[in-house]
């Protein structure tokens, strides 16, 4: 038996109850909000589409009601208010960090043994906190951004090659910011031949800039800021986990020296599997990217000092 309990039922947490319903990812999901009836309603919204799409996992929603999350396996967060049109993630920090702290001892209150799955924005620093209000070992705590930025640097690349967006390879590490994600166009590749070879380098520049504005741009299409691919993405670092996939995902992680930094959270090339973050992958940037990735290190630890 798996269970995953999603805390808020708002756009993103729900969108996720949603995939990891149709695509099965656990036996049981329970999506918990503050709101009363709102993730109760939405549970039952999604459970009505269980017989059309043939899926057997079931979803509860509960009101604040910590007891129904118990001995779940993986703890998705995504409580917390979202970015409005012209706010950076980083100005959300105020009110989420509240949130996310009496979240999380609500959580492992009931599911000692979880992986806790940060997306509540600022994410980089939401997932540091974590770290810093439980101590959990480093495996288990993990955060989303690099999984969507990745999946939104494939989407632009796609766009730009005429491809299909699942043959297309991209990798985005660094902070989950406008201007401290990192897009390695390097990497980028369709079916093994790169991206550079294939499009211009003024064109790969502007994937890779709409890429670390995608989520500003869809916050001031939306009036709010995204969630069927924030929802999936969850959902996809979710199933990682249970299903002990071993996948390399982008994730932000707690670093220990690794690529130069510690102390901080941010977005590295991560295997999941059962154990959460089971290692964290380093390979060789070049200096442009180094230098990248020290800038980006240097806004999430001005964005940690926040939280003091
Ligand atoms: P939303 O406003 O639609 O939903 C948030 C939900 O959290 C609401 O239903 C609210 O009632 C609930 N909530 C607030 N305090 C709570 C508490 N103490 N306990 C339980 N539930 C509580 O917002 P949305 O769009 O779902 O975004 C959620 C968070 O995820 C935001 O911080 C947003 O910035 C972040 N986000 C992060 C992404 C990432 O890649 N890491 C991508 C997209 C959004
Ligand atoms: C996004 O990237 C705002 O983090 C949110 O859509």
């Amino acid at each position: 038996m798996s269970k995953v309990t999603v805390v808020g039922a708002g756009n993103v947490g729900a969108t996720c109850a949603n995939v990891l319903v149709c695509n099965q990812v656990a036996d049981e999901v329970v999506l918990l909000d503050i709101k009363e009836g709102v993730s109760e309603g939405k549970a039952m919204d999604i459970m009505q589409t269980a017989s059309i799409l043939g899926t057997n996992t079931r979803l509860t929603g509960v009101t604040n009601d910590y007891a129904a999350t118990e001995g779940s396996d993986v703890v998705v967060i995504t409580s917390g208010i979202p970015r409005k049109p012209g706010m950076t993630r980083e100005e959300l920090i105020g009110v989420n960090a509240g949130i996310v702290r009496s979240v999380t001892e609500n959580v492992l209150a009931h599911s000692p043994n979880a992986i806790i799955l940060c997306v509540s924005n600022p994410m980089d620093t939401m997932t540091y906190l974590i770290h810093k209000v439980t101590n959990l070992p480093k495996n288990r705590i993990i955060g989303m951004g690099g999984a969507l930025d990745s999946a939104r640097f494939r989407y632009f690349l796609s766009q730009a090659l005429g491809a299909n967006a699942n043959e297309v390879e991209g990798i985005v590490i660094g902070g989950h910011g406008d201007t401290t994600m990192i897009p390695l166009k390097r990497y980028a590749a369709y079916r093994g031949i790169p991206a550079s070879s294939l499009m211009p380098a003024e064109q790969l520049d502007k994937v890779a800039a709409d890429t670390m504005v995608g989520g500003a741009t869809l916050t001031k299409l939306l009036g709010t800021s995204a969630w069927y691919a924030p929802g999936a993405a969850a959902a996809q670092v979710v199933a990682a986990v249970l299903g002990d996939q071993k996948r390399m995902i982008s994730c932000s992680a707690l670093l220990e020296g690794e690529y130069g930094e510690k102390d901080l959270c941010i977005g590295v090339p991560c295997i999941l599997g059962r154990n959460g973050i089971e290692k964290i992958v380093e390979f060789d940037l070049n200096e442009e990217e180094k230098a990248l990735f020290a800038a980006s290190a240097a806004a999430v630890h001005k964005t940690n000092a926040a939280l003091a």
